[in-house]
């Protein structure tokens, strides 16, 4: 009788024994402790994670040093935008409440560049509803300006329609606030 069909068995099923119980035991191997802890991932990334220094304040942690921005700001059409987006990192500025930093303040045609990373029209990706979005040089065609005005001297960049809506009180074309 043949037996060696039953060897060749018996080798493939031990091999099959060997990789899957090297597979388990190299697996407890590599496996970190804190693996399950709480789910499908390493526990201990939670602590590291926390301990990673905080870089960005918000408004609120603005305000109490720039009460003349703030007031402008939150009574605008940007009250909802982050100081933050168009200045720069709060860690960068502030350190244990004591100002350590300058923050970049953009100027002329920086500014123009900056107020049409959210408001140019060839941005489709946000809905008109959201935010309005102009399409240049049209805009400033339209104004009857040079095209080489720049945003701000027209809208006050913490309350954009501040002027304007000043401006149609004074002409009449608005209702003064009471
Ligand atoms: C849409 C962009 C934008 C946002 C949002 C914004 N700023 Fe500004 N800010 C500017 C620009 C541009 C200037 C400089 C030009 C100007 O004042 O017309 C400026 C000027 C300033 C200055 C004066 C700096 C100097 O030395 O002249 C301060 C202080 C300031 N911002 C603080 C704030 C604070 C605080 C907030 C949030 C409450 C804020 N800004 C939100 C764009 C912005
Ligand atoms: C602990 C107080 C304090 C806080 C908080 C603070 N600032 Fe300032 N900031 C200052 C002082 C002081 C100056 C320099 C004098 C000035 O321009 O009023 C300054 C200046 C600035 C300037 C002009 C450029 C510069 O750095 O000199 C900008 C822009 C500015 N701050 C933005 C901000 C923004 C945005 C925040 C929040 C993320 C913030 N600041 C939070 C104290 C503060
Ligand atoms: C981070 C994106 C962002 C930047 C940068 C930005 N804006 Fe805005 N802006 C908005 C959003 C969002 C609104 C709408 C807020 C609301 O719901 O009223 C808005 C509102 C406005 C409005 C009022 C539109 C209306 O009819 O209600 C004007 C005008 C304007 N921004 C001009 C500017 C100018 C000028 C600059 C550059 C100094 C600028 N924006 C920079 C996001 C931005
Ligand atoms: C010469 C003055 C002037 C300049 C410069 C100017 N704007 Fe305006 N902008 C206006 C006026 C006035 C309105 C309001 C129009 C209205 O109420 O019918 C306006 C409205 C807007 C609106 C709201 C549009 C809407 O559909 O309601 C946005 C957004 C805007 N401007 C962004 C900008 C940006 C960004 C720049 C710089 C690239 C800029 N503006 C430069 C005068 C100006």
């Amino acid at each position: 009788m043949d037996f060696s069909y039953r060897i060749r068995l018996f080798i493939v099923l031990f091999a099959i024994g060997v990789l899957a119980g090297g597979g388990f035991l190299f697996k407890e191997l590599l496996l970190p402790d804190s693996y399950g802890l709480y789910g499908p991932y390493r526990g201990d990334a939670i602590a590291e994670a926390a301990l990673v220094p905080i870089r960005h304040g918000t408004n609120m942690s603005c305000f109490k040093c720039h009460p003349h921005e703030a007031k402008i700001h939150k009574n605008g059409r940007h009250q909802t935008i982050s100081c933050e987006f168009c200045h720069g990192t709060y860690a960068d500025h502030i350190t244990d409440g004591k100002k350590i930093g300058t923050l970049p303040v953009k100027k002329e045609k920086e500014i123009t560049t900056l107020c049409l990373r959210c408001h140019n029209n060839e941005i489709k990706a946000r809905h008109e509803e959201v935010i309005k979005t102009i399409a240049m040089p049209n805009h400033l065609k339209d104004q009857n300006v040079k095209v080489t005005h720049n945003c701000n001297q027209c809208h006050q960049v913490h309350a954009p329609l501040k002027y304007i809506i000043r401006a149609k009180q004074i002409t009449g074309l608005m209702e003064a606030e009471l």
